[in-house]
């Protein structure tokens, strides 16, 4: 069994990568290749079966090797976990068309066409589990994160969108939408003391009063890749720490 993971050198694609290396083949795939072939080496230290693969999910040509280097590895690809993401935050008034175009080309056109990269031989095959990365946000919106926001919830809406027409040919197809969880992302864009101070102020108003940690995520998404999750496909689970009750 074999699964590509995107945004896999880093937080909740590394936490997943490393989870379910216990029980399946792994492409780990991240722009930055570094990270990717360490985390793909942790993998194998642990006894596991991994490869690192350099992929931009914003550029087609770069998404097809991804998937053709799978596929040389490792065989039929069973599984795709569409994680990569970025994160800029500015007010409306002050978003720039660069900083626009780079949210929309990580998050909804990274996670169309590593979804559309796979689907045909899933469909081939009659089987196969996908599961994108959305976040709480995609429901909630909030102020200062328009592109981000808008980006998770065309996420969100693709994803129903692809369950809706492959579900009846044998593909499940689900999202996650985390809560706030402690990785590089959090803490992109803000100094040392607003990092800490935003993770004191999270894990005061979380109802489970604590920050997510990338494992609560990968949990999540070793689950609904697996058989124990057959019956559930369309769907976005929220591991958040109760931030958003849905
Ligand atoms: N951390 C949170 O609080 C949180 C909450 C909700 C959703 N998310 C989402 O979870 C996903 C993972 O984020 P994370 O928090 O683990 O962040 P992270 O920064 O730790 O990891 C993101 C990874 O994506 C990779 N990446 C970025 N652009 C890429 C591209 N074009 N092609 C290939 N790889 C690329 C980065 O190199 C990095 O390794 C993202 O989609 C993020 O939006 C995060």
């Amino acid at each position: 069994m074999q699964v590509i993971i995107t945004g896999a050198a880093s937080g909740i694609g590394r936490a997943s990568a490393l989870r379910l290396g216990r029980r399946m083949k792994v492409v780990v795939a991240d722009r930055n290749i570094e990270g990717a072939r360490q985390v793909a080496g942790e993998i194998e230290a642990a006894g596991g079966v991994a490869l690192g693969v350099e992929v931009d999910v914003t550029r087609r040509a770069s998404v097809a090797a991804m998937v053709a280097s799978a596929r040389k590895a490792f065989g039929p690809v069973d599984a795709l976990f569409a994680n990569a993401g970025v994160n800029r935050r500015n007010p409306v008034d002050q978003i720039s068309e660069s900083d626009w175009d780079l949210m929309m080309d990580t998050h909804v056109k990274g996670v169309f066409l590593c979804c559309q990269a796979v689907l045909g031989e899933m469909v081939e095959r009659g089987k196969g589990a996908i599961v994108n990365t959305s976040s709480d946000f995609a429901i909630m919106g909030v102020a200062g994160n328009a592109t981000y926001t808008s980006a998770k919830t065309a996420i969100y809406s693709l994803t129903k969108a692809i369950a809706t027409e492959f579900t009846p040919k044998g593909i499940r197809v689900n999202a996650i939408g985390p809560g706030p969880i402690d990785t590089p992302l959090l803490a992109s864009g803000r100094n040392d003391e607003q990092h800490a101070a935003l993770k004191q102020k999270f894990a005061a108003a979380l109802p489970l009063g604590r920050m997510g940690q990338p494992e609560d995520v990968a949990f999540v998404v070793d689950f609904l890749l697996s058989e124990r999750a057959s019956y559930i496909s369309g769907q976005i689970l929220h591991p958040n720490g109760g931030q958003l009750m849905w």
